[in-house]
């Protein structure tokens, strides 16, 4: 095929993006896999197979992007590094997220957080999965994970949420979004600076321990930078694939039946939850050599949109693709984690932490929890998308955890 230069959408907003991507991607896909969108100033990759081609190629396509609005809110971090600062500090962080760390020492407290959650709501009869349980679930086992005791899980959501507003989205550079932004990273600064003494006096297994810790220490400044997207990047998806994956299963009775009588196939929802609406829709990557990509010819300083979003609904790998469906053959696989370098380090943490604890115990506990007949579900986002709102009702006389 002879390179060509690109087509440009101007048709394509990020409203209509935020709203529901899913038959724009669709058309993509099909006519236009590479594309020039004006609206985010970056060239669209949607297919599975181009996504795929461009992690095995981190030396052309690079994560460390130009003028990157999360560098400017949480300093650089090692999702925006390549080669070796991206290894060093990826390999300091990553023994607290191993599997086997995982299993043995953040599985007691997952179930805990958990268990605790559930008796915290159930007294009240009609509550939404998305304020009651998935975000602060995400955010108690993250504060956990990092080895953050000093943060009171709401805190951590909103300086989540603040730090996404302004390093993920602020485009528009909306001054109220900067002031949120800093006001955030200036108090998870203020967290980790007031939890460090202790942390070198007595290692753990938290992130912030083995950061510390590690054969080439982190800076307090790469600390505080990595801290800070792990804050932004570990919280809102594990909340999204665990609402995601409770409203296709309370919607869906045959499904429902089938993993209640057998819930060894809960890891499988929440595969297919994170496949069906991948919690990042999508990531920069920057061109750092002439490259062609689906035929087109991309220069350096492009600026790529990676839509996982789309690949994971690429009817050329996945039939049916807007289907939840959790027998799908698990090759190829999705790629809600993304791949290469940057693949993301709390897999393990997110597939367990809901996989196999939040939701088994959140149907187990509550076997006749059911979707809100009075609200409807909102959904909406682009880079990082999922549920906004779960109503649910939960039947009076569901008996508290024994500890
Ligand atoms: C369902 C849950 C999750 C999903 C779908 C998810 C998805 C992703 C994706 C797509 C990336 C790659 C981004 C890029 O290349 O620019 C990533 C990176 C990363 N994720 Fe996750 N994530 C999840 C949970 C978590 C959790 C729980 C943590 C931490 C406790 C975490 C920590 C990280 C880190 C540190 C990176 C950067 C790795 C690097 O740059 O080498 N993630 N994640």
């Amino acid at each position: 095929m002879t390179a060509s230069a690109p087509s440009a959408h101007h048709e394509i907003s990020l409203a209509e993006l935020y709203d529901d991507p899913y038959p724009i991607y669709a058309r993509l896909r099909e006519s236009d896999p590479v594309c020039w969108l004006p609206a985010a100033g970056r060239y669209l990759v949607t297919r599975h197979s181009d996504v795929v081609h461009l992690e095995r190629h981190p030396e052309i396509f690079r994560a460390n992007e130009e003028g990157s609005l999360m560098t400017r809110v949480m300093g650089h971090t090692m999702i925006r590094k390549d080669g070796d600062a991206h290894r060093r500090e990826r390999a300091a962080a990553e023994p607290a997220l191993r599997p086997r760390i995982v299993k043995e020492h953040w599985q007691p407290l997952f179930e805990r957080n958990t268990h605790q959650l559930i008796d915290e709501f159930v007294a009240r009869g009609s509550v939404d999965l998305f304020s009651d349980f998935a975000g602060p679930l995400a955010a108690r086992n993250l504060a956990c994970l990092l080895g953050l005791p000093n943060v009171a899980a709401t805190d951590l959501q909103t300086w989540s949420q603040a730090m996404i507003d302004g390093g993920g989205a602020n485009y528009g550079d909306d001054h109220a979004v900067w002031a949120r932004a800093r006001a955030a990273t200036e108090a998870v600064d203020a967290a980790i600076d007031e939890i460090l003494p202790r942390v070198r006096r007595n290692p753990d297994p938290s992130v912030i321990s083995c950061m510390v810790h590690a054969d080439d220490p982190l800076t307090l400044d790469e600390i505080r930078a990595n801290v800070k997207v792990i804050i932004g990047g570990g919280l809102n998806e594990p909340r999204d694939a665990i609402l995601t994956a409770a409203w296709a299963v309370l919607g869906d009775p045959e499904l429902r039946t089938e993993v209640t009588a057998d819930p060894s196939l809960w890891p499988r929802v929440f595969e297919e939850a994170v496949r069906w609406i991948a919690p990042i829709g999508m990531y920069p990557r920057q061109v750092a050599e002439p490259t062609e990509l689906a035929g087109v010819r991309l220069q350096p300083g492009d600026k790529i949109g990676v839509c996982l979003g789309s690949a994971n609904r690429d009817e050329a790998v996945f039939s049916d693709p807007d289907r939840f469906d959790i027998h799908r053959s698990k090759t190829p696989p999705h790629i809600a984690f993304g791949g290469g370098p940057h693949f993301c380090l709390g897999t393990w943490a997110a597939r367990l932490s809901v996989g196999r604890i939040a939701l088994p115990i959140l149907f187990d506990r509550i076997p006749d929890l059911a979707l809100s007949q009075d609200e409807p579900v909102r959904i909406g986002g682009w880079v990082f998308r999922g549920l906004l709102t779960l109503p649910v009702t939960v039947p009076a006389g569901t008996a508290p955890h024994s500890y």
